[in-house]
């Protein structure tokens, strides 16, 4: 644990069913006449923009719509919208949908006030001096938890990698967490965007950089999702399953804003980066297989873990409460039907030394991971997925 920890704010947080009507007093807070909402075809065709447009158009805001943000959008991508964006001389931008468009939004806003282009702020070697145009984000699946993290994810497509870039001045202003924005999450994306929060709070709580805040949320969101996730993979009409699932993956992003995930995102990157599995989905998949790695350094740690489960753990040893909590993982995933064919995506035996040293690369989070992972471990993890 670090000695040393901080916690960045989000300005303001409203959560429950139907309150996405708060959105024109957000606006309005802000003084904002002029907003971009960044959103994707998905979230567009399903309808989810129109009562939040009608409601800041009704409200005198003129409301400008970038909604063709791309799965996973690469540094040009990203660029494209944000070159959009800024003929539009806003005072606020809005995201609304997944981890994709919250990303972008996230940039556009930083580009915006920052006299820096996109792709040295990939590479490092672009400085941030100011916070970028105010931001809401209205999360839409539950999920990433960028509307609290700091951090902003871009394929760089040259080396088939993702990058995330990390800074302070990303933390949202505003969040809007209604599970009326949720409930027609198609099933698989509800099972891996909650699987992918699961992640956040199970590695952010194992990682070398937890500590008493992370610990606390990433302990609540544990507790909410584990008790949610079948029930909105079931029934995603269940506004309570689903508010339990927004809350949990926001509590996620938090703690990632003040720990660190660790080695399940450290492989699952060149899993998304070159071969385009989506990132709930490659960080499921490894889920199970890397904490049955990080086992002996974390017996007490995945024994909280099953506790927060509220896993029956009566009589249990330590490490018998820590490999029910393992047990648990790999029954949510056969429960949420999470599956991937990496056959059929081209990955092999004769790929697997590529996907080691992608993954040896991401140091950021590999050197959080409670254990010392080598490319021989990498290998035997990778393996027990084909
Ligand atoms: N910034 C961070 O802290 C952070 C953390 C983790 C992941 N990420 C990044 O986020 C991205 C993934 O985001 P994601 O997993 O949320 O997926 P996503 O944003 O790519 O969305 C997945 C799909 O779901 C659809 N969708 C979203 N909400 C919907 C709804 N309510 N109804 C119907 N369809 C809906 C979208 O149209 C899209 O097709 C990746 O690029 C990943 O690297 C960022
Ligand atoms: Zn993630």
């Amino acid at each position: 644990m670090s000695n040393v920890y901080s916690l960045l704010n989000i300005g303001k947080i409203v959560a429950g069913a139907g309150c996405i009507e708060q959105i024109t007093d957000i606006v309005a807070d802000h003084e904002a006449k002029n907003v971009v909402i960044i959103t994707d075809q998905g979230v567009w065709n399903s309808g989810l923009v129109e009562k939040p447009k009608a409601l800041l158009e009704a409200a005198g805001v003129n409301v400008h719509i970038i909604n063709d943000t791309p799965p996973e959008p690469t540094v040009d991508q990203v660029n494209a919208i944000y070159q959009a964006a800024r003929k539009f001389e806003c005072q606020m931008i809005i995201g609304i949908g997944g981890g994709s468009s919250m990303d972008a939004a996230k940039l556009v806003a930083l580009l915006l006030t920052n006299d820096v282009a996109l792709r040295d702020l990939v590479k490092g070697k672009a400085q941030i001096k100011r916070r970028g145009v105010p931001t809401l984000m209205v999360p839409t699946t539950a999920g990433t938890g960028s509307e609290a993290t700091p951090n902003a994810i871009v394929l760089v497509p040259e080396e088939e990698l993702k990058v995330g870039i990390v800074n302070g001045k990303m933390v949202p202003d505003c969040v809007i967490l209604d599970p009326i924005m949720t409930i027609n999450l198609p099933k698989h994306i509800t099972a891996n965007t909650g699987m992918d929060a699961l992640c956040h709070a199970i590695e952010c709580y194992i990682s070398k950089k937890a500590n008493p805040f992370s610990d606390t949320f990433a302990l609540k969101a544990i507790t909410l999702i584990s008790r949610s996730i079948r029930t909105a993979y079931n029934d995603g009409h269940n506004l309570a399953a689903r508010e339990d699932m927004l809350l949990g993956a926001m509590f996620g992003g938090i703690s990632i804003a003040t720990s660190s995930t660790t080695a399940v995102h450290a492989l699952s990157y060149p899993l998304g980066g070159k071969y385009h599995i989506p990132h709930g989905l490659s960080n499921a998949i490894l889920l199970p297989g890397v904490m049955k790695f990080n086992l002996d350094v974390c017996e007490e740690k995945f024994r909280d873990i099953a506790v927060a489960m509220e896993l029956d753990l009566a009589g249990c040893t330590t490490r018998e409460a820590a490999e029910k909590m393992i047990n648990n993982l790999d029954s949510m995933i056969k429960d949420l039907d999470v599956t991937c064919d990496l056959a059929a995506k081209g990955i092999n035996e004769a790929v697997l030394d590529d996907l080691i040293e992608a993954a040896s690369k991401v140091t950021r989070l590999l050197d959080n991971n409670p254990k010392v992972v080598t490319k021989e471990d990498m290998r035997v993890i990778y393996k027990e997925l084909l």
